[in-house]
């Protein structure tokens, strides 16, 4: 049995403050919680401080990005130490907007995945097509292509804690959500991808998440699915009411 994972991609939103108040909303609900895992992301500037807020209860943190050096002249990086530092369990690698706005390559992923599990952290890799790339029956193809990239000499051991994000690109951020079939079609090519890659044991036991308009209206629907294991949430987890509801309704 997967232990599904709901997680809040927060993205460029919320001062330290705005951040403290949604952690602490949070944390009243999931002091103990131990149905899901439940991860907020902040952005950077607000790591520290919320991670003060959530560090005794069941809620974890995790970063939205880093960068694979340890240290350096790297002008406005993050290293994963300085992660790990702030308190970070969790990393978003390679989300939509990382490589649609600022070009990051699957190459580039696949460093940033390496590092995160080198450093003992988890890492949630995205993988997506374009509502192009949907609409030409390459789907599938696209996938293939992140995921083998992506997870290049990644042995089973540590693929087995990776999390694999599918975020269909034209579903994030426009209300238009994949169906529950569209989704579990596009799980189940990514855990037929993991057993083709390592077996069928490891590609059990990796975690999938859907990206891309989840809300506590339609999470349900989405985790009721074979192989949908969890949610990556973005404009829906800044607020601590409708994030506190996808999480219970994903468990219900
Ligand atoms: P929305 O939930 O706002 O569509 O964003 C999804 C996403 O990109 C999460 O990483």
């Amino acid at each position: 049995m997967r232990r599904p994972i709901i997680a809040g991609n927060w993205k460029m939103y919320k001062t330290i403050e705005e951040s403290i108040s949604v952690a602490v909303g949070l944390k009243r609900r999931f002091y103990t919680f131990s149905e899901a895992d439940v991860v907020i992301c902040p952005p950077f500037t607000a790591l520290s401080k919320v991670h003060d807020q959530i560090v005794d209860s069941s809620i974890m943190l995790g970063a939205q990005d880093i960068y694979w050096e340890e240290s350096g002249a790297f002008t406005g990086e993050i290293s994963p130490n300085m992660l790990k530092d702030a308190g970070c369990r969790y990393v978003i690698v390679g989300h939509s907007e990382r490589r649609v706005i600022f070009g990051e390559t699957d190459e580039d992923v696949n460093k940033k995945v390496k590092v995160v599990l080198k450093h003992g952290m988890i890492p949630i890799m995205c993988v997506g097509e374009k509502l192009e790339e949907r609409d030409n029956g390459t789907t599938f193809e696209i996938l293939e292509k992140q995921l083998t990239r992506g997870l290049k000499n990644i042995a089973k051991e540590k693929a087995v804690r990776v999390i694999i994000a599918y975020e269909p690109i034209w579903a994030i951020g426009t209300g238009r959500t994949a169906t529950p079939q569209q989704a579990q079609e596009a799980h189940k090519y990514i855990r037929d991808f993991a057993e083709r890659s390592y077996d069928k044991e490891t590609a059990s036991r990796i975690r999938i998440q859907y990206g891309g308009s989840v809300k506590p209206e339609n999470i349900a629907q989405l985790m009721s699915q074979e192989d949908v294991d969890g949610a990556l949430v973005g404009g829906a987890s800044l607020d601590v009411h409708s994030f506190t509801e996808i999480v219970e309704n994903a468990v219900k």
